[in-house]
């Protein structure tokens, strides 16, 4: 079983690379960027990021070999490829700040990695999230099924640490859901939300609760504040789990963003719902039941994602 990860010369990428190889399910991990100029010399950060991981397998223990460099050739037969490359938000940025730059960036790599790896499973990190993963899907020409992003495994694992720490409980027993695009109006579900079972909302105040999924909204913009740019260990170690969810055909129960035909009442968009996740990609959507309030803010999230991919085609044609 083999993953390339492309634009693993970044922080994303490499935390998503680190992951994977940590996991040790895989035989070999590629990691793929372009090469950088500094102070006049040529660099080649994807190399390097594979060399340094693939030697901490006798200290981390892990068989996986990890190694790469700026040839896609080294791609060919993936079973999964992940996409982070592009630009990350710098402070004062939103995600659709970034939209022509990384559409520019992510259509080519996505090109690219279906020449190589006509059968692999695509997963798109890189921002705008719902829009990049539009242009990986068009680019590759894959049935929709095998291109999906990631946005949702992230948010909730936010939602799910914030809740863990506000009731001082192990985060491996909070279970939550959010539905939408990969933007501020996503759509955290606390009704579809439990703790060891138990529903959120029993376990804690409305005002509370609604903290913390205005946290959770703004929890790419909070880390860009703190840091300057946008956050990799959480955003690195989700696509790493979708990847394994597929290698492995785990059929794990996921939000990811997938193109939806109608299901929440939606059309052609790439979009945060729960969809069954395994070998060959997205087995199936699956589709919940709604209260009107939730179904109004699902609409909303939907409108933003459906805007930008009319800024899209206004700066690129498929
Ligand atoms: C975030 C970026 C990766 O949410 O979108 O941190």
């Amino acid at each position: 079983m083999k993953i390339t990860v492309v634009g693993a010369g970044g922080n994303v990428g490499a935390a998503a690379a680190l992951t994977l190889a940590q996991r040790d399910f895989a035989q070999e991990v590629v990691t793929i960027d372009i090469e950088v100029m500094r102070d006049g010399n040529t660099f080649n950060p994807a190399r390097g990021r594979g060399l340094d991981q693939w030697q901490t397998s006798p200290i981390h223990l892990f068989d996986t070999f990890v190694h790469g460099g700026t040839d896609f050739e080294a791609s060919a037969g993936s079973d999964v490829c992940i996409i982070t490359a592009g630009m990350p938000r710098r402070p004062g940025m939103s995600r659709d700040d970034l939209l022509s730059t990384n559409a520019a960036i992510v259509r080519p790599v996505a090109e690219k990695l279906a020449r190589y790896s006509p059968e692999t499973v695509m997963i798109v990190v890189s921002n705008p999230l719902d829009a990049m993963t539009y242009v990986a899907y068009k680019a590759s020409g894959f049935p929709p099924e095998r291109v999906l992003g990631m946005a949702g495994v992230l948010d909730t694992a936010r939602f799910r640490a914030f809740v863990a720490e506000e009731l001082a409980v192990s985060p491996k027993d909070v279970q939550a859901l959010i539905l939408g695009g990969h933007g501020d109006n996503m759509v955290p579900l606390p009704r579809y939300s439990s703790v060891g079972g138990i529903p959120l909302t029993q376990l804690i105040s409305r005002e509370r609760l609604d903290a913390i999924i205005e946290r959770t909204r703004f929890g790419g913009g909070e880390f860009v504040q703190i840091m300057g740019t946008s956050a990799w260990y959480a955003p690195g170690a989700a696509a790493a789990q979708m990847a394994e969810a597929v290698v492995l055909d785990q059929n794990r129960i996921l939000p990811c963003a997938a193109w939806v035909t109608g299901q929440y009442g939606i059309n052609d968009l790439f979009l945060g719902v729960p969809v069954k996740l395994g070998k060959g990609g997205i087995k199936d959507i699956i589709e919940i039941e709604l209260d009107p309030s939730e179904r109004a803010l699902l609409e909303i999230s939907a409108n933003d994602v459906r805007k930008i991919i009319d800024d899209l085609h206004r700066v690129m044609s498929f």
